[in-house]
Protein backbone atom coordinates (compact mmCIF):
# COMPACT_ATOMS: atom_id res chain seq x y z
CA UNK A 1 0.00 0.00 0.00
CA UNK A 2 1.31 3.58 -0.56
CA UNK A 3 2.40 5.40 2.24
CA UNK A 4 -0.29 7.71 3.70
CA UNK A 5 0.29 10.88 2.74
CA UNK A 6 -2.45 12.91 5.18
CA UNK A 7 -1.39 15.05 8.14
CA UNK A 8 -2.73 18.01 10.74
CA UNK A 9 -2.33 20.97 11.71
CA UNK A 10 -4.57 21.12 14.81
CA UNK A 11 -8.01 21.72 12.95
CA UNK A 12 -6.86 21.76 9.64
CA UNK A 13 -6.62 17.82 7.96
CA UNK A 14 -4.43 18.11 5.02
CA UNK A 15 -4.56 15.66 2.24
CA UNK A 16 -1.04 15.92 1.30
CA UNK A 17 2.12 17.71 3.30
CA UNK A 18 2.66 20.20 0.41
CA UNK A 19 1.15 23.19 0.33
CA UNK A 20 2.13 26.02 -2.03
CA UNK A 21 3.85 29.16 -0.29
CA UNK A 22 2.13 32.68 -0.27
CA UNK A 23 3.40 35.15 -2.83
CA UNK A 24 5.22 32.02 -5.22
CA UNK A 25 1.69 30.71 -6.90
CA UNK A 26 0.53 34.46 -7.73
CA UNK A 27 -3.48 34.27 -6.63
CA UNK A 28 -3.45 30.51 -7.15
CA UNK A 29 -6.06 30.59 -9.58
CA UNK A 30 -3.51 31.66 -12.49
CA UNK A 31 -0.65 29.20 -11.60
CA UNK A 32 -3.62 26.23 -10.72
CA UNK A 33 -4.38 26.59 -14.57
CA UNK A 34 -0.83 25.58 -15.68
CA UNK A 35 0.09 23.45 -12.87
CA UNK A 36 -1.48 20.21 -11.14
CA UNK A 37 -3.01 21.03 -7.68
CA UNK A 38 -3.49 17.72 -7.37
CA UNK A 39 -0.47 16.94 -4.84
CA UNK A 40 -1.07 19.80 -2.62
CA UNK A 41 -3.04 20.23 0.58
CA UNK A 42 -2.98 24.00 0.36
CA UNK A 43 -2.35 26.83 -1.82
CA UNK A 44 -1.95 30.39 0.40
CA UNK A 45 -2.37 32.98 -2.17
CA UNK A 46 -0.25 36.23 -1.87
CA UNK A 47 -0.02 38.36 1.03
CA UNK A 48 -2.89 41.26 0.98
CA UNK A 49 -3.32 44.33 3.27
CA UNK A 50 -6.09 46.82 4.10
CA UNK A 51 -5.47 49.03 1.57
CA UNK A 52 -3.89 48.93 -2.26
CA UNK A 53 0.41 48.39 -1.82
CA UNK A 54 1.85 49.61 -4.77
CA UNK A 55 5.13 47.44 -4.16
CA UNK A 56 8.26 48.74 -5.03
CA UNK A 57 10.17 49.73 -8.38
CA UNK A 58 11.90 46.91 -10.43
CA UNK A 59 14.16 45.36 -9.96
CA UNK A 60 12.26 43.12 -7.43
CA UNK A 61 14.11 40.00 -8.02
CA UNK A 62 17.15 39.08 -8.90
CA UNK A 63 19.01 35.35 -8.89
CA UNK A 64 22.02 34.83 -6.68
CA UNK A 65 24.04 31.82 -5.99
CA UNK A 66 22.08 28.92 -4.44
CA UNK A 67 19.15 31.32 -4.36
CA UNK A 68 17.10 34.73 -5.22
CA UNK A 69 16.41 37.55 -3.47
CA UNK A 70 12.75 39.58 -3.74
CA UNK A 71 11.87 43.00 -2.70
CA UNK A 72 8.43 42.60 -3.96
CA UNK A 73 7.15 44.86 -1.11
CA UNK A 74 4.45 43.01 -0.89
CA UNK A 75 2.76 44.36 -3.88
CA UNK A 76 -1.43 43.45 -3.43
CA UNK A 77 -4.65 45.37 -4.40
CA UNK A 78 -6.01 45.31 -0.82
CA UNK A 79 -8.63 43.29 0.70
CA UNK A 80 -11.61 44.64 -0.77
CA UNK A 81 -10.35 44.44 -4.06
CA UNK A 82 -9.34 40.96 -3.49
CA UNK A 83 -12.11 39.77 -2.65
CA UNK A 84 -14.00 40.27 -5.83
CA UNK A 85 -11.55 39.12 -7.33
CA UNK A 86 -11.23 36.06 -5.23
CA UNK A 87 -14.14 35.00 -4.18
CA UNK A 88 -15.56 33.58 -7.38
CA UNK A 89 -12.46 31.54 -7.45
CA UNK A 90 -11.96 30.19 -4.62
CA UNK A 91 -15.00 27.38 -4.56
CA UNK A 92 -13.94 26.07 -8.10
CA UNK A 93 -9.89 25.79 -7.45
CA UNK A 94 -9.67 21.86 -6.81
CA UNK A 95 -6.79 22.62 -3.46
CA UNK A 96 -8.05 24.69 -0.42
CA UNK A 97 -6.81 28.36 -0.63
CA UNK A 98 -5.63 30.13 2.35
CA UNK A 99 -5.47 33.16 2.83
CA UNK A 100 -2.47 35.52 4.02
CA UNK A 101 -2.83 38.86 5.86
CA UNK A 102 -0.82 41.70 5.93
CA UNK A 103 -0.35 45.07 7.86
CA UNK A 104 0.77 48.21 9.39
CA UNK A 105 -0.93 47.98 12.68
CA UNK A 106 -2.34 44.78 14.38
CA UNK A 107 -6.16 46.78 13.97
CA UNK A 108 -5.45 46.21 10.17
CA UNK A 109 -4.06 42.43 10.40
CA UNK A 110 -7.59 42.32 12.00
CA UNK A 111 -9.69 43.76 9.11
CA UNK A 112 -7.84 41.78 6.62
CA UNK A 113 -8.45 38.46 8.19
CA UNK A 114 -12.29 39.35 8.72
CA UNK A 115 -12.38 39.77 4.73
CA UNK A 116 -10.43 37.29 4.31
CA UNK A 117 -12.83 34.76 5.80
CA UNK A 118 -15.78 36.66 3.85
CA UNK A 119 -14.48 35.77 0.98
CA UNK A 120 -14.08 32.02 1.93
CA UNK A 121 -11.41 31.21 2.83
CA UNK A 122 -11.00 28.33 5.64
CA UNK A 123 -7.33 28.92 7.29
CA UNK A 124 -6.20 32.10 7.65
CA UNK A 125 -2.03 32.93 7.55
CA UNK A 126 -1.04 36.17 9.24
CA UNK A 127 2.66 37.17 7.49
CA UNK A 128 4.56 38.57 10.41
CA UNK A 129 7.26 39.49 8.09
CA UNK A 130 6.04 42.68 7.12
CA UNK A 131 6.77 46.14 8.79
CA UNK A 132 5.42 47.80 11.56
CA UNK A 133 3.84 51.31 11.41
CA UNK A 134 5.73 52.82 14.40
CA UNK A 135 9.52 52.10 13.83
CA UNK A 136 9.07 49.75 9.99
CA UNK A 137 10.69 46.99 11.73
CA UNK A 138 9.21 43.60 11.10
CA UNK A 139 6.72 42.74 13.63
CA UNK A 140 8.03 39.11 13.52
CA UNK A 141 11.51 40.65 15.09
CA UNK A 142 9.33 42.12 18.24
CA UNK A 143 7.79 39.44 20.98
CA UNK A 144 4.96 41.69 21.91
CA UNK A 145 4.01 42.99 18.48
CA UNK A 146 4.15 39.43 17.56
CA UNK A 147 1.75 39.08 20.21
CA UNK A 148 -0.95 41.52 19.67
CA UNK A 149 -0.96 40.84 16.08
CA UNK A 150 -2.02 37.53 16.58
CA UNK A 151 -4.50 38.11 19.16
CA UNK A 152 -5.82 41.16 17.41
CA UNK A 153 -6.83 38.18 14.41
CA UNK A 154 -7.86 35.88 16.83
CA UNK A 155 -10.30 37.78 18.57
CA UNK A 156 -11.58 38.63 14.53
CA UNK A 157 -12.25 35.57 13.12
CA UNK A 158 -12.92 31.84 14.24
CA UNK A 159 -11.07 30.16 11.44
CA UNK A 160 -7.86 28.43 12.21
CA UNK A 161 -4.95 30.77 12.17
CA UNK A 162 -1.38 30.60 12.04
CA UNK A 163 1.70 32.98 12.16
CA UNK A 164 4.73 32.89 10.13
CA UNK A 165 7.73 33.73 11.17
CA UNK A 166 11.27 35.42 9.87
CA UNK A 167 14.17 33.30 10.54
CA UNK A 168 16.03 36.50 11.43
CA UNK A 169 15.11 36.98 15.55
CA UNK A 170 17.83 36.16 17.51
CA UNK A 171 14.50 34.93 19.58
CA UNK A 172 12.27 32.37 17.46
CA UNK A 173 11.23 30.72 20.83
CA UNK A 174 10.12 33.99 22.52
CA UNK A 175 8.17 34.96 19.32
CA UNK A 176 6.94 31.66 18.37
CA UNK A 177 5.52 31.17 22.12
CA UNK A 178 3.91 34.43 22.25
CA UNK A 179 2.20 33.38 18.71
CA UNK A 180 0.99 30.01 20.11
CA UNK A 181 0.09 32.16 23.50
CA UNK A 182 -2.29 33.96 21.59
CA UNK A 183 -3.87 31.44 19.53
CA UNK A 184 -1.76 30.64 16.18
CA UNK A 185 -2.92 27.12 15.90
CA UNK A 186 0.21 26.44 13.41
CA UNK A 187 3.22 28.52 12.85
CA UNK A 188 4.88 28.34 9.09
CA UNK A 189 8.99 28.40 9.73
CA UNK A 190 9.84 30.11 7.84
CA UNK A 191 9.69 33.07 5.68
CA UNK A 192 12.57 34.50 3.35
CA UNK A 193 15.64 35.70 5.04
CA UNK A 194 17.06 39.27 4.73
CA UNK A 195 20.02 39.85 2.08
CA UNK A 196 21.58 41.88 -0.32
CA UNK A 197 23.33 41.51 -3.55
CA UNK A 198 25.48 44.08 -5.44
CA UNK A 199 25.31 44.48 -9.30
CA UNK A 200 28.84 44.74 -10.02
CA UNK A 201 28.98 46.07 -13.35
CA UNK A 202 26.01 48.83 -12.15
CA UNK A 203 27.68 49.42 -8.78
CA UNK A 204 24.16 49.15 -7.56
CA UNK A 205 22.34 46.89 -5.50
CA UNK A 206 20.50 44.41 -7.41
CA UNK A 207 17.16 44.85 -5.84
CA UNK A 208 16.13 48.83 -6.22
CA UNK A 209 15.32 48.08 -2.45
CA UNK A 210 18.55 47.14 -1.45
CA UNK A 211 17.72 44.93 1.67
CA UNK A 212 15.10 41.82 0.40
CA UNK A 213 14.51 38.96 0.84
CA UNK A 214 16.94 35.40 -0.28
CA UNK A 215 14.43 32.24 -0.34
CA UNK A 216 15.69 28.91 -2.35
CA UNK A 217 17.90 26.03 -1.14
CA UNK A 218 20.78 28.46 0.81
CA UNK A 219 17.85 28.73 3.07
CA UNK A 220 17.09 25.57 4.07
CA UNK A 221 19.12 24.98 7.12
CA UNK A 222 18.20 28.28 8.71
CA UNK A 223 14.41 27.34 8.26
CA UNK A 224 15.44 24.13 9.56
CA UNK A 225 17.12 25.05 12.81
CA UNK A 226 14.14 27.34 13.74
CA UNK A 227 11.62 23.99 13.32
CA UNK A 228 13.77 21.90 15.22
CA UNK A 229 13.74 24.08 18.09
CA UNK A 230 10.33 25.31 18.24
CA UNK A 231 9.19 21.87 17.73
CA UNK A 232 11.58 20.30 20.69
CA UNK A 233 10.32 23.62 23.35
CA UNK A 234 6.59 23.67 22.76
CA UNK A 235 5.84 19.65 21.58
CA UNK A 236 2.46 18.78 20.14
CA UNK A 237 2.32 22.55 18.43
CA UNK A 238 1.86 22.51 14.60
CA UNK A 239 4.18 23.49 12.63
CA UNK A 240 4.43 24.15 9.06
CA UNK A 241 8.52 23.86 7.16
CA UNK A 242 9.68 26.74 4.34
CA UNK A 243 12.36 27.47 3.00
CA UNK A 244 14.56 25.71 0.31
CA UNK A 245 12.64 23.02 -0.39
CA UNK A 246 13.75 21.76 -4.16
CA UNK A 247 12.70 17.94 -3.80
CA UNK A 248 11.08 15.26 -1.91
CA UNK A 249 13.86 14.42 0.23
CA UNK A 250 14.06 17.91 1.60
CA UNK A 251 10.73 17.43 2.65
CA UNK A 252 11.27 14.69 4.98
CA UNK A 253 13.76 16.46 6.00
CA UNK A 254 11.90 18.99 7.94
CA UNK A 255 9.43 16.57 8.81
CA UNK A 256 11.76 14.02 10.40
CA UNK A 257 13.21 17.91 12.09
CA UNK A 258 9.21 18.57 13.90
CA UNK A 259 7.49 20.08 10.60
CA UNK A 260 3.76 18.27 10.01
CA UNK A 261 3.65 20.29 6.76
CA UNK A 262 5.82 22.29 4.73
CA UNK A 263 5.38 24.99 2.03
CA UNK A 264 7.16 25.32 -1.16
CA UNK A 265 8.01 28.54 -2.80
CA UNK A 266 10.86 29.78 -5.12
CA UNK A 267 11.39 26.28 -6.49
CA UNK A 268 7.36 26.94 -8.43
CA UNK A 269 9.18 30.15 -10.00
CA UNK A 270 11.30 27.33 -12.23
CA UNK A 271 8.94 24.59 -12.25
CA UNK A 272 5.14 25.72 -11.46
CA UNK A 273 4.73 21.56 -11.79
CA UNK A 274 7.63 21.19 -8.82
CA UNK A 275 4.66 19.49 -6.80
CA UNK A 276 4.18 16.28 -8.91
CA UNK A 277 7.88 15.55 -8.94
CA UNK A 278 8.09 16.29 -5.22
CA UNK A 279 5.16 14.16 -4.42
CA UNK A 280 6.90 11.23 -6.18
CA UNK A 281 10.06 11.66 -4.75
CA UNK A 282 8.68 11.78 -1.20
CA UNK A 283 6.26 8.25 -2.04
CA UNK A 284 10.06 6.49 -3.30
CA UNK A 285 12.01 7.90 -0.21
CA UNK A 286 9.12 6.61 2.17
CA UNK A 287 8.67 3.43 0.30
CA UNK A 288 12.49 2.72 0.72
CA UNK A 289 12.73 3.93 4.10
CA UNK A 290 9.63 1.41 4.75
CA UNK A 291 7.26 4.53 6.47
CA UNK A 292 3.41 3.81 6.46
CA UNK A 293 2.46 7.31 6.55
CA UNK A 294 3.66 10.62 7.20
CA UNK A 295 2.64 10.83 10.86
CA UNK A 296 5.26 8.43 11.39
CA UNK A 297 8.04 10.98 10.42
CA UNK A 298 7.13 14.28 12.42
CA UNK A 299 9.68 14.79 14.87
CA UNK A 300 11.47 11.32 14.36
CA UNK A 301 14.90 13.79 14.42
CA UNK A 302 14.08 16.20 16.78
CA UNK A 303 13.37 14.48 19.77
C1 LIG B 1 8.77 36.33 -5.14
C2 LIG B 1 8.36 35.97 -3.74
C3 LIG B 1 7.25 36.58 -3.17
C4 LIG B 1 6.86 36.25 -1.87
N1 LIG B 1 5.74 36.83 -1.34
C5 LIG B 1 5.31 36.45 -0.10
C6 LIG B 1 4.10 36.97 0.44
O1 LIG B 1 3.38 37.77 -0.16
N2 LIG B 1 3.73 36.54 1.69
C7 LIG B 1 4.46 35.63 2.42
O2 LIG B 1 4.07 35.27 3.53
N3 LIG B 1 5.61 35.12 1.91
C8 LIG B 1 6.05 35.51 0.69
N4 LIG B 1 7.19 34.95 0.16
C9 LIG B 1 7.96 33.99 0.96
C10 LIG B 1 7.63 32.54 0.59
O3 LIG B 1 6.30 32.24 0.84
C11 LIG B 1 8.54 31.57 1.40
O4 LIG B 1 8.25 31.70 2.77
C12 LIG B 1 10.03 31.82 1.19
O5 LIG B 1 10.30 32.15 -0.15
C13 LIG B 1 10.90 30.65 1.64
O6 LIG B 1 10.60 29.47 0.95
P1 LIG B 1 11.40 29.00 -0.39
O7 LIG B 1 12.85 29.01 -0.05
O8 LIG B 1 10.84 27.66 -0.71
O9 LIG B 1 11.06 30.01 -1.42
C14 LIG B 1 7.61 35.30 -1.13
C15 LIG B 1 8.73 34.69 -1.72
C16 LIG B 1 9.12 35.01 -3.00
C17 LIG B 1 10.33 34.33 -3.60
Amino acid sequence: MAPDLTTRLGRVELRSPLIAASGTVGSVWEWADVADVGPYGAAVAKSVAPVEWPGRSAPRLAPTGAGMLNGIGIQNPGITAWIEMMEPWLPRLAVPVWGSAVGETADEFAVVAKGLVSAGVPVVEINLSCPNLEDGRMFSLDVGRSRDVVAAVRSAVEVPIGAKLSPNTDDILGVAGACLDAGAEFLTLTNTALGFGVDVKARRPLLSGGVGGYSGPGLKPLSLRCVHEVSRAFPGSPIIGCGGITTGTDVLEYLLAGASAVALGTVHLAEPKAGRRIRREMLRDMEKMGVSGVAELIGGASR
